[in-house]
């Protein structure tokens, strides 16, 4: 891998225990966006997901197009912002031109108007973005998945989640409801305000690197958690790092939900010692339902004797 992809990888891991808890800190560099070396790639791997698969990759409900529109004007601005020689916005008025700089792309619109641009608002912008873009919308008291373009899944179904609500969401991570992490996250979250973003790192493992790792496509990928072997870990198995933003959309009260998914090779993680032990004695130590729930029991044994093998 390259070193500077290694360098700026989200390594998500402190102390030598992991336990799940609300782990979101305010932002200290408040873009819902970044772009790595991968751009180029991933935009053509979301671009082509999205083409053939839309319904897997792109779920809204009508009431949300103001709350989408607020997204592309947030989404925009930082682009513009955080990647001047990359990407451009001009706002005259209602009138706007947003220019990506990477690509040789250039759109003129009308903001709040669907048909001067070529996609629903949120699945417009998303199209410019490594990100997935996640909307979730305050009604009835409660925080909704109303509205989201989702190319690279953790093993989630965005068709199957649509207008559910932030715990029945939740609702599989086991210990989460007994341990009431559900209702503070989910007060938390009504409790953000427009103007102080947050961000966490959520991670898991992978057997392979395909980056869309959909619930409705398990029976592609998941078969490969069988095939790791004390040899081949380093290379078939990835650290999966989400990099989860949330701003609040002060128009709407809405929330915008960035995840922006990172892998890197165990390999490439043993390579660094520190990681290296961190990492092993994590592995090694993690509770049995967190190891099933995240996908990683079947292939826990062999992984941890391929870093142990790494250490001595
Ligand atoms: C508000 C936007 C959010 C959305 C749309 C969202 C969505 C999801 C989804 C779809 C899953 C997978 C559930 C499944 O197995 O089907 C998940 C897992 C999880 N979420 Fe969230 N989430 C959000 C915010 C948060 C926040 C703020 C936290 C803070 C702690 C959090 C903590 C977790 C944890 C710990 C998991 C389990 C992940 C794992 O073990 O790999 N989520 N979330």
């Amino acid at each position: 891998m390259l070193t500077r992809e290694m360098d700026s990888f989200p390594y998500p891991f402190k102390g030598e225990q992991y336990r799940y808890s609300n782990n979101s800190v305010p932002m200290t560099r408040p873009s819902s966006i970044e772009i790595t070396p991968r751009y180029t790639e991933e935009i053509q791997l979301k671009r082509n997901l999205l083409n053939n698969y839309p319904e897997r990759c792109f779920q809204t409900m009508p009431h949300t197009l103001k709350g989408q529109w607020e997204a592309v004007d947030l989404v925009t601005e930082h682009l513009a912002a955080f990647f001047p020689s990359q990407f451009a916005l001009q706002k005259n008025g209602d009138h706007w031109t947003f220019e990506n700089k990477l690509l040789g792309e250039a759109f003129t619109f009308t903001y709040g108007d669907e048909t001067t641009i070529p996609y629903q608002p949120l699945d417009f912008i998303g199209r410019h973005v490594q990100e997935d873009l996640i909307f979730m919308l305050e009604r009835d008291g409660d925080l909704h998945l109303d509205a989201g373009q989702l190319c690279f899944p953790a093993n989630w179904s965005l068709a199957f989640n649509l207008g559910m609500r932030f715990k029945e969401i939740h609702h599989p991570i086991p210990g989460f409801k007994e341990e009431e992490l559900d209702e503070r996250i989910l007060r938390f979250l009504m409790r953000m305000e427009a103007g102080s973003p947050w961000e966490r790192l959520n991670w898991s493992l992978m057997a392979g690197n395909k980056l869309d790792t959909s619930l409705e496509t398990f029976h592609e990928w998941g078969k490969e958690r069988k095939n790791v072997t004390e040899v081949n870990a380093g290379d078939l198995v990835h650290l999966r790092v989400e990099v989860q933003k949330l701003f609040r959309l002060p128009q709407s009260n809405g929330i915008l939900f960035t995840i922006h998914t990172h892998l890197l090779a165990i390999k490439d993680l043993a390579a660094n010692r520190d990681w290296l032990q961190q990492f092993y004695h994590i592995l090694k130590e993690l509770p049995e339902h967190i190891a099933e729930y995240k996908g990683i029991a079947l292939y826990q044994k062999p992984l941890l004797s391929y870093l142990k093998g790494k250490l001595t």
